[in-house]
């Protein structure tokens, strides 16, 4: 029977990964990193969502071996940057490499650190963001929405990878999903919300998409 994972493997060559890519999977898998980087065709859509916002400041929480990390950075174009913030200091290593091969190395930092401790000190002036990629703890994902909030100028762009992952999104014992999706739906500061199902290579799962508020309402004091 034909499953999703064939159908993946044929959509893969829809836009295939570019050599630069494909080495980055191949260095990522022989220096013992997990294989859960975004999907390949999960990965031209990150590209074609940063070009269509014309985002040119991104951030990034979870770089593992730097695949994502690499699309992002393209996609910016050569006057963007990426931030990308990763905890494991073996995936640091791996993500430095493999962005050093891209030729994107200058257009990207990597801060190292649990993104917790990381992202308060993005506040002091790295931001704002135009475009938020969430891809790393998935308890974490409500404090990391608020903090691309709060680290994102108006209309930015802000996707959350893994919110469904096997349908645990409705698994009572584990709330944090729901709790997720719950104050994604009511965040006041966010429009153009969606939760998208998919399914593909890397079993059943979904992503978080929406478009902080455009307008600065401000109130002006005379
Ligand atoms: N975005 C990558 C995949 C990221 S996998 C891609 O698509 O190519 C998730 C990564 O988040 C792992 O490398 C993991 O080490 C990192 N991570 C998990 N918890 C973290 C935390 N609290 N702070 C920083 N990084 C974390
Ligand atoms: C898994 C998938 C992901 O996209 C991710 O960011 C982390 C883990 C997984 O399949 O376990
Ligand atoms: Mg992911």
């Amino acid at each position: 029977m034909t499953t999703p994972k064939d159908v993946d493997l044929m959509l893969d060559t829809v836009l295939p990964d570019d050599h630069v890519l494909q080495l980055n999977r191949q260095n990522c898998r022989r220096c013992g990193l997990p294989d859960i980087e975004v999907s390949v065709q999960q990965a031209r859509l990150l590209e074609t969502l940063v070009s269509i916002s014309g985002a040119r400041r991104v951030l990034e929480i979870g770089t593992l071996g730097g695949y994502s990390t690499t699309c992002l950075a393209r996609a910016v174009g050569e006057q963007g940057s990426v931030i990308t913030i990763e905890y494991e200091p073996k995936h640091v290593e791996v993500a430095r490499d493999n962005l050093t091969m891209a030729g994107v190395a200058d257009r990207v930092i990597i801060l190292t650190g649990p993104a917790l401790d990381v992202l308060p000190r993005l506040a002091a002036g790295s931001g704002p963001f135009d475009f938020v990629f969430i891809d790393a703890d998935k308890d974490n994902n409500k404090a990391y929405l608020e903090w691309a909030v709060k680290l994102t100028s108006p209309g930015a762009t802000i996707l959350v990878d893994n919110v469904i992952r096997d349908g645990r999104v409705l698994d009572s014992s584990r709330p944090e999903k729901l709790e997720f999706v719950r104050a994604f739906a009511s965040h006041p500061e966010l429009v153009n919300r969606s939760v998208i199902q998919t399914t593909g290579g890397k079993g059943w799962d979904g992503f978080a998409i929406a478009r902080k508020r455009p307008f600065v309402n401000r109130i002006l004091e005379v």
